[in-house]
Formats: structure tokens, sequence, C-alpha cells
């Protein structure tokens, strides 16, 4: 009977991938017995409570139906923070982390006290990952989703980062006053394809569309963000935003015909094209 499985049975009869299982098995240990996620290697001959167990069978099937882990644990780490993630929010992605370097970058070259502006917040992830790590910054985040942005008002709350970040709700620009100026505008949009089969697919299935896809050819986000970003950035501001694997040209295209100058393309740690920015 599986209520007398050690934690070392159930990892071993887990269809799981091993490190999945154990990812799942900790968070099990956590939320029922305050115990770090050593445990699960450190005491594998405990035997679990019929409650603990039932989690672990529930969190287990879900997982095997395709659910993100993330959304299982209900956290996700990202660059230097971790953030509570729901399925109204985006899973924070490691390649988002190269724009927070990029804005960290412009940050200290402009000596720390610089305005930001995050469009499509999500769960907080870049507006917050920079808060934290550039103390002195000034940072506004919108998204037209209430829900993600009562996660990501969570997230600043449990990060301690209260009060450091004007969040407001709203479509792009329209949510901020039509005078709001920055030093940096950064963005990770919606930027796949309507019908991509990519959205049928893994984590994509089960993450808000509204987070994925402009219902149109990819960029039409991108398309409204770097075209009014002038009138939103100090004169040098900098702009930068995530944009698909097969984007690039087409959005450094849309930089330049916004009148946008020192346009650049930007490599992710796999060596692809990721990020575009320019200048006013
Ligand atoms: C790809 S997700 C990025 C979330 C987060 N910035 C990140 O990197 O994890 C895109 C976000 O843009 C938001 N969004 C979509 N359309 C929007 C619009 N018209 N105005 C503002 N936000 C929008 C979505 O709700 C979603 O949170």
């Amino acid at each position: 009977m599986s209520a007398d499985l050690s934690l070392r049975d159930l990892l071993r009869n887990s269809t799981l991938p091993q490190s999945e299982a154990r990812l799942l098995l900790a968070h099990v240990l956590e939320q029922h017995y305050q115990l770090p996620r050593s445990a699960v290697i450190s005491q594998d001959e405990m035997r679990l409570s019929a409650d603990a167990l039932a989690k672990w069978k529930e969190l287990e099937a879900k997982r095997l139906n395709g659910e993100p882990i993330a959304y299982l644990v209900g956290k996700k780490g990202f660059h230097n923070i971790e953030l509570q993630v729901a399925p109204g929010v985006l899973i924070p992605r490691p390649e988002t982390e190269l724009l927070v370097e990029i804005g960290l970058r412009e940050i200290n070259q402009l000596g720390g006290k610089v305005s930001l502006l995050d469009l499509g917040t999500g769960s907080g992830a870049i507006a917050l990952a920079i808060a934290s790590a550039a103390p002195d910054s000034l940072v506004t985040a919108t998204d037209q989703s209430a829900e993600a942005l009562t996660i990501a008002k969570t997230n600043a709350k449990y990060l301690n980062l209260e009060g450091r970040v004007q969040f407001a709700l709203g479509s792009w620009y329209d949510a901020i006053s039509e005078d709001a100026i920055f030093d940096l505008i950064l963005s990770n949009p919606p930027y796949i394809q309507k019908g991509d089969p990519h959205l049928q697919q893994g984590d994509l299935r089960f993450e808000p569309l509204g987070a994925l896809t402009d219902q149109a050819n990819g960029l039409r986000c991108l398309e409204a963000i770097i075209s009014s970003a002038s009138g939103h950035l100090n004169p040098h501001g900098l702009i930068a935003v995530e944009h698909g694997f097969d984007q690039s040209k087409a959005v450094m295209d849309l930089m330049k015909s916004a009148g946008l100058r020192d346009i650049e393309a930007h490599l992710d740690l796999a060596g692809r094209h990721r990020v575009a920015s320019g200048r006013k």
C-alpha cells in the first residue's frame, strides 16, 4: 500500500522524470512538514501522512497531464528573485533575464537613479528584478490584465519591494499619463503569431493566451510599443524589447521606422537574437 511507501519508494515508482518528481515531493514536504528541499534525499525513509500522500498523488497526476511545475509549486526563480506564479500570469523565462541585464547595464551607466517603465509586467518579473538589484531606480509596471497586476503586487509585497514599484492597469501607454517620461522602457510583450502550433504544446497550453499571442502576425504588440516609445522617453532614452527568435529583423525595422537610433540586436545564452534595443 502506498501509505507504507518511503519517499525513496515514491520516487522510484514515479513515472515522472526524477528531477521533476523530486521538486514536487520537496514541495509536499515543505507545505506539510515545513521541511527543506534537501529532506527528499536526507530523510528518504520517511512515510507521508494520508493528506500529504494525497497531495503528492494529485501533483504527480497533474504534472503527468502536462501542467507546468511552476504553477504546481506556485513559484519560479527569475534573475535574483523568486516570484509567486499562478495560471493568471506567464511563467517568467530565463531568456527574459537578458532584458533585465540590458536594463541594469543602462541603469549603472546612468548612475542608478533611473526611471523605468516595464510594459506588460505579468508576475512583475522584470520590474521587480530591477527594483531589487538597483535600489535607486524608479520603476513603473503596467499590464492590461487585472489578475496579473494582483499577482505582481503580491510579489512586490512578498519581496519587500512594496512602494518601490508603481503599478498601473491599462493597454500599453494608456496605463500611464500622456506626459509620463522615462529613461528606460523594457517590455516582453506577447509575440507568438495567432494559430502557432507551439500554443498547443508543453507549458504554453496552460498559460494565459493574452500573455502569449497578439492574435495577429506576432508583431502587433511590438509595433504598438515601439511606435509610441519616443513620446515617453527622455532624450537618449533606451527602449529594449524581447521578441521571437525569427523576429529580429522585423523588430529592428520597426525601430528604424519609429525614428530610433543606435539600434542593436542582442544575443541570448543560446546565441539567438531575442532582444532589440534602440534610443530616442
Ligand atoms: C509575455 S508576457 C510577459 C510577462 C512578464 N513581463 C515576463 O516577462 O514574465 C506579456 C504580458 O503582457 C500583457 N499584455 C498583453 N497585452 C497587453 C496590452 N495591450 N497592454 C498591456 N499589457 C498587455 C499580458 O497580460 C502579459 O502579462
